[in-house]
């Protein structure tokens, strides 16, 4: 809920093509890493809208917590610190990223019990996550 009234909020900005966002300089290396998963992260997110348009809903749910959910955290930790993207974002965005881990996690939890309904709900809180911080953030 708190997502939605934020990118609502969001919406007359965006209208008059007005760039608000805030920049958070992250080093070359870490912004490469980033990019690469914002990719992986947009296919993954296709997949699970792909698996529950299909009825998949466990699928949908597992894929959904090994490539985005809290299991998805830590990717970059065996990396040099100037390429990991998490320590140089300033804490507002990076909270905004964890609590996306945490919805995709929620979603998992739930389509786990094969519940369609209950996980369709929850559908907009991943991409809600992807929303707030693409409209608030920006690195260049
Ligand atoms: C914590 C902030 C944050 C979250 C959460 C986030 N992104 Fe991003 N994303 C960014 C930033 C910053 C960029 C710009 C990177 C750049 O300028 O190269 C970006 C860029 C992208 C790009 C463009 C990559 C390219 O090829 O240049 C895609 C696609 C993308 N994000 C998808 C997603 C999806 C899908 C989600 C949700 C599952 C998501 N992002 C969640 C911050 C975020």
């Amino acid at each position: 809920m708190k997502v939605l009234f934020l990118v609502l909020a969001l919406l007359p900005a965006i209208a008059v093509g007005e760039d608000t966002r805030q920049v958070a300089s992250l080093p070359e290396a870490a912004q490469a890493s980033l990019r690469q998963e914002m990719q992986a992260s947009l296919v993954a997110l296709n997949e699970v809208l792909t698996l529950m348009a299909a009825g998949k809903v466990v699928e949908a749910g597992a894929l959904a917590e090994a490539q985005l959910g809290v299991s998805a955290m830590g990717k970059h930790r065996g990396k040099p610190f100037a390429a990991r993207p998490g320590p140089h974002m300033p804490p507002a965005m990076h909270g905004i990223g964890m609590d996306g881990h945490q919805a995709a996690s929620e979603f998992a939890r739930v389509a786990a019990t094969s519940d369609r309904d209950k996980a369709l709900a929850l559908l907009p809180n991943l991409t809600g996550g992807c929303v707030a911080c693409h409209s608030s953030w920006r690195i260049r």
